[in-house]
């Protein structure tokens, strides 16, 4: 059975769905993986890498793709018009595609691949439980994700984030705000917290209180955070009494902090806005926003997609895809998740990939089968 990686095309896209560790335990599982000419260059993997590794390196995409059963993406293949490459026209009819292809964001994909009749599961919809854990790829960029916003923030800052004391006398730590505790923003607590800085955070689901304090971060009450979290651990849209005391609490703490990292999203649906112009404008000259909610409309009213923006001496810090820009351990803990997610349906005689559509990751994670959608969060457009 050939499985295929192609060289990712999306702009500004410089992960790859494999690492050589994971090429060599499905090859030695059977399986034949062919990697496209110079997939892993923007990631530091060399083709002589995925060589070594068992894997076969084809010249072009069409040559990747050729029979293959299976394509592992990181993005959704780009089509006719995207590019001089249509990789969905060269992914032969009734193949199985994974990757985050962003099936909420993108329904619209769906149509032309329901004309090949291929089957789809998305990365993004793998079930949040604990046998999941290790396939879930929001969870493994998200953590990345997290620890390089506080970098970020370090670059646009223009002080120093721990206590210094010198000689010529003592600079106060930065005073780091994180909005949104989950994965992302855990690991936001946990960097800032290792630079030095006094952390605060906050999040609708008073669950993550604890673990909030466990990595010596202060954690910022809004009364009624309650039964704010899905059963699928996911926030909910919460009501407009609430905004409104969580707006006060965030405008209170941002005129007190130098650093405003965010991370708050809610699947399928445009970050929560929690950062307003005048809170902006409150803010002592030279703080620093992160906005890591950016892609999904942001969650600083100011915040522009891919940009660094400079507000009454507040600088916005905007960058989408913020994973891509640790490409080399996105990559292969994106990879990770792949093969963990497949690797319990590898027959081991045959080398050939069944999938069991009523495990629950996999039915979770299904988007369409053979050219139907089937996902209830696609068919019925709601969670
Ligand atoms: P996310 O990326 O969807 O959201 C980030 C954070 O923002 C979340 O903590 C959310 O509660 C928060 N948020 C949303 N709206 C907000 C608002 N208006 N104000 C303030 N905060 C807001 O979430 P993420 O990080 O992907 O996961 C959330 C939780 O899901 C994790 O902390 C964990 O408990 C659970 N999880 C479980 C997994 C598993 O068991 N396999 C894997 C990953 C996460």
């Amino acid at each position: 059975m050939k499985l295929a990686i192609l060289k990712e095309r999306h702009p500004g896209e410089t992960r790859v769905a494999a690492s050589p560790d994971m090429v060599k335990k499905l090859v030695g599982m059977g399986l034949e993986v062919t990697v496209e000419t110079g997939s892993g260059v923007a990631s530091g993997v060399s083709d002589a890498a995925f060589s070594d590794a068992g894997a076969s390196i084809a010249a072009d995409p069409g040559q990747t793709l050729s029979n293959a059963a299976v394509v592992m993406k990181v993005r959704r293949p780009v089509v006719e018009g995207e590019g001089e490459t249509d990789e969905l026209a060269l992914i032969p009819d009734g193949a199985l595609l994974i990757g985050l292809i962003n099936p909420l964001g993108d329904p619209g994909q769906f149509q032309a691949y329901a004309a090949k009749r291929l089957t789809v599961l998305a990365m993004e919809l793998v079930p949040r439980i604990s046998r999941a854990q290790s396939m879930d790829a929001l969870s493994s960029q998200a953590n990345l994700a997290g620890y390089k916003s506080v970098l970020d923030a370090c670059i646009y800052y223009k002080r120093a984030m721990p206590l210094m004391m010198t000689a010529a006398g003592t600079l106060a730590p930065a005073k780091v705000l994180i909005l949104g505790a989950g994965v992302a923003g855990l690991q936001a607590i946990a960097t800032a917290r290792r630079l030095g800085a006094v952390v605060t955070a906050s999040d609708v689901r008073p669950a993550v209180k604890e673990q909030v304090e466990s990595l010596g971060a202060n954690f910022l009450e809004v009364e009624g955070a309650v039964d704010a979290e899905t059963a699928g651990g996911y926030a909910k849209e919460m009501d407009d009494d609430y905004k409104r005391r969580q707006a006060q609490a965030v405008h209170d703490a941002l005129k007190k902090s130098d650093i405003c990292i965010t991370t708050a999203q809610i699947l399928g649906r445009p970050s929560p806005k929690l950062i307003t112009a005048a809170m902006v404008h409150d803010m002592k000259p030279g703080s620093v926003i992160v906005d890591l909610a950016a892609e999904g409309g942001g969650n600083c009213e100011l915040t522009q997609v891919d940009q660094v923006v400079v507000t009454e001496g507040v600088t916005i810090v905007g960058f989408a895809n913020v994973a891509a820009r640790m490409a080399t351990d996105a990559s292969s803990l994106y990879a990770r998740n792949l093969l963990n997610l497949v690797q319990p349906f590898i027959d081991k005689e045959s080398g050939d990939l069944a999938l069991d559509f009523e495990d629950e990751v996999i039915a979770g994670a299904c988007a369409m089968r053979a050219g139907e959608l089937v996902h209830p969060m696609l068919t019925k457009k709601e969670g």
